[in-house]
């Protein structure tokens, strides 16, 4: 089955084909972050826009070359913003009319969680979902495509929100999450004790919005007390791993309390160096398969939309023209014009 996936949830249109969800033929992504970096942040009027204008020469990128007629198209309705997801809801509503093939609609955060299935590196449900982007911080059980349970989130910023937030306030431009990935390298982890928010808190929650007020108090106040700071290395590494040490303890706490075997980490921040390493040491202490999509699956891209659309078309589900986008829609939500046959 040829399945056409299209991901506007963003900052990212994206158009992919996907055969029997799995074999990835094309991933195409036109990212609009030189758009958004003088902004330090995605401005959704500018993305909605930059969507109308890529959507079709991504897809006619992607269709290029396509071995047969598409079976199935797979498009993200949720969550993410308003005006970016309806324009390839639309696209997705023209082109499975014109086709004549069914529509199906992928939730952005269960596709992060499929994504390795166009790696064939999905592991058997149940299994822990651990996904990390900009806009969500979660960790969930999936027990099968329509059944997931989430056991914790952030209570404020997502961890790639606060990654984006640190970089723009130290001035390291945008994206912020690769930009610190790659000066933590050069860092020490131990040079500022930033606080490890929530990590005894007994639940499997985040926050981080008091970690990002950390690092603006810590250099506010050396710079008051006519201190040197550290060099920004050292700031970089210390914050990064304050955030990863709870991501790392809290889903393997989750593991834990639900008897699971393994893990999948998703979106932008499960590209982190640091964390990869983290958790597969973790991993390999607690006796843990851990699964990291390749970084092109990680961070937004429509081939894991339609790998995602492969698997509900499979459980059963399916969509209709008066499918609508769901900006606020969480794993396992309800997405309006979706149904079963
Ligand atoms: O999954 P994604 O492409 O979009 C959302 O669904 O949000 O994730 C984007 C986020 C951004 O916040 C970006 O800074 C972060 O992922 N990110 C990273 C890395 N690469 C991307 N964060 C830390 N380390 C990275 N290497
Ligand atoms: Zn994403």
């Amino acid at each position: 089955m040829l399945v056409l996936g299209l991901e506007t949830s963003c900052d990212e249109t994206s158009a992919a084909l996907v055969r029997d969800g799995s074999e990835v033929l094309t991933n195409v992504v036109a990212s609009q972050v030189d758009l958004h970096g003088a902004y330090g942040g995605v401005v959704p009027e500018i993305a909605a826009r930059a969507h109308v204008e890529a959507l079709i020469p991504v897809l006619s990128e992607a269709l290029d070359g396509s071995p047969g007629p598409v079976d199935l198209v797979a498009v993200t309705a949720g969550p993410g913003l308003v005006g970016s997801l309806v324009v390839g809801v639309a696209g997705a509503k023209a082109l499975a009319w014109a086709w004549e093939v069914p529509l199906v609609a992928v939730n952005h955060l269960e596709a992060h969680i499929f994504a390795p299935m166009c790696e064939g590196t999905l592991p058997e449900v149940p299994f822990l979902a651990c996904v990390v982007s900009g806009g969500h911080t979660l960790l969930a059980e999936v027990r099968g495509v329509d059944d997931m349970e989430v056991l914790g989130r952030t209570l404020d910023d997502a961890l790639g929100e606060a990654y984006d937030k640190v970089a723009k306030f130290l001035g390291l431009g945008y994206p912020g999450g690769p930009i610190i990935d790659e000066m933590s390298a050069g860092g020490d982890p131990r040079a500022v004790a930033f606080p490890r928010a929530m990590i005894s808190s007994g639940d499997l929650n985040f926050s981080l919005s008091g970690l990002k007020t950390a690092v603006i108090r810590y250099v506010a106040k050396v710079k008051e007390s006519g201190g040197s700071l550290p060099p920004t290395e050292d700031i970089v590494a210390s914050f990064q791993a304050a955030a990863l040490e709870v991501v790392v303890r809290k889903t393997v706490l989750a593991t834990r309390e639900r008897g699971l075997g393994s893990v999948v980490l998703g979106g932008g921040v499960a590209c982190n160096r640091s964390l990869r390493r983290m958790m597969e040491e973790a991993g390999r202490e607690e006796g843990l398969e851990v699964v990291f999509p390749s970084a092109v699956l990680c961070t937004d891209n429509a081939a894991m939309v339609a790998a995602s659309g492969y698997l509900k078309h499979g459980a059963g589900f399916c969509a209709g023209l008066e499918l609508e986008a769901e900006p606020s829609l969480t794993p396992g939500g309800c997405i309006p014009g979706e149904g079963r046959f």
